[in-house]
């Protein structure tokens, strides 16, 4: 059996290397230079694959995407039909984005934007502080990551709400469903944090109507996908004041298009999709467990479901 690399932007030598610690003897080809004889190829490792690629490998027999979210190989108009498809669930993707979410929430909540504007103009003026008991975070998407950032979020001792599919059972932390459970977490978060995967159900799900049942002076960190978010609407709710800001790490377009206004408004802390990134050491062993998968003809670690779309 053959592996194939196709991981735009990404490094193949490191992922080789951390995949042949375990599997020395595993044959890896990259897309598109060094793919060999197609027919050998019976998984691939794939990342922003090119629409079409994998159509051209008739013993393909499972896709493992390099990340969390899987929508980019769902999109294929040619995506084989009945090949298992795995989403990554890395406990590195998983230790980065609850780092980075507890950094972003800290800042809001802690009021780094304001204290910073004060540094520019040598202002010495202490800034009113709320207690995180009276700090309500509501986090859309309670998988994976969702739930870890939940938790740690709750340890902090804030008021943390969580919104999914399925019923949740998460100490400590109130766990809604449906859309009277989404409004009603809607209308007590402070801080909101996307965390959704990007489904045909959860596109555009961060619009006017969302948005305008949060507080006003609420804050919302996207760090889902970039068609979560309508951007005027973020953008008219900045400048009207109903949110005192925004954390945005997903685009429609990435990279974002130098014209786009997210770049320059005061409101907006931007990061180039850099929330949480796979890591050869630690998403290796993963990604082997599921090649031995493959090979013993067992489902796959992360299996998702094509028709839920995650
Ligand atoms: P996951 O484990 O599949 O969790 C997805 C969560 O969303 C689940 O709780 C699911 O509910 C919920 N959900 C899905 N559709 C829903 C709907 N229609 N209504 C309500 N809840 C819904 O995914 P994950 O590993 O946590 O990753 C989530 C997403 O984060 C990824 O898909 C990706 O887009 C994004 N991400 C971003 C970065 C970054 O660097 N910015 C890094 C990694 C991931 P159930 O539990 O009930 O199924
Ligand atoms: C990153 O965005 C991922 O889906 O892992």
């Amino acid at each position: 059996m053959a592996l194939l690399f196709i991981c735009e932007g990404e490094d193949p030598e490191a992922w080789k290397m951390a995949i042949r610690t375990t599997l020395p003897e595993l044959d890896i080809r990259v897309w598109p230079d060094a793919v060999g004889n197609p027919d050998d190829v019976e998984v691939a490792l794939a990342w922003l694959p090119p629409p079409g690629v994998f159509a051209g490998f008739v013993h393909l027999k499972a896709i493992l995407s390099l990340g969390a979210g899987v929508e980019h190989i769902l999109k294929d108009p040619k995506l084989p039909v009945g090949i298992p498809i795995a989403r990554l669930i890395d406990p590195g993707l998983r230790s980065g984005m609850v780092e980075f979410v507890t950094m972003e929430v800290l800042r809001h909540h802690r009021r780094e934007r304001d204290y910073r504007a004060q540094q520019k103009e040598r202002e010495w003026r202490l800034l009113g502080q709320t207690p995180s008991r009276d700090r309500c975070i509501g986090i859309l998407g309670l998988g994976h990551l969702g739930e870890i950032c939940a938790i740690t979020l709750k340890r902090f001792g804030f008021r943390v709400s969580g919104w999914s599919r399925s019923d949740k059972f998460i100490e400590g932390v109130d766990t809604l469903t449906g859309e009277d459970g989404l409004f009603a977490m809607l209308e007590r978060s402070d801080i909101l944090i996307c965390l959704l995967p990007l489904t045909p159900q959860t596109e555009d799900i961060l619009d006017a109507t969302t948005m305008g049942a949060l507080p006003k002076g609420a804050v919302v960190i996207n760090v889902g996908r970039g068609q979560h978010l309508v951007d005027e609407a973020l953008i008219k709710m900045l400048d009207s004041g109903h949110l005192s800001a925004a954390t945005l790490d997903v685009y429609r377009e990435e990279p974002l298009p130098n014209e786009h206004p997210f770049w320059a408004h005061p409101k907006i802390t931007m990061y180039p999709h850099a929330a949480a990134w796979s890591l050869p050491s630690s998403a290796a062993p993963v990604i082997v467990d599921n090649i031995r998968r493959v090979s013993t003809g067992q489902d796959l670690f992360g299996q998702i479901d094509r028709i839920r779309g995650y």
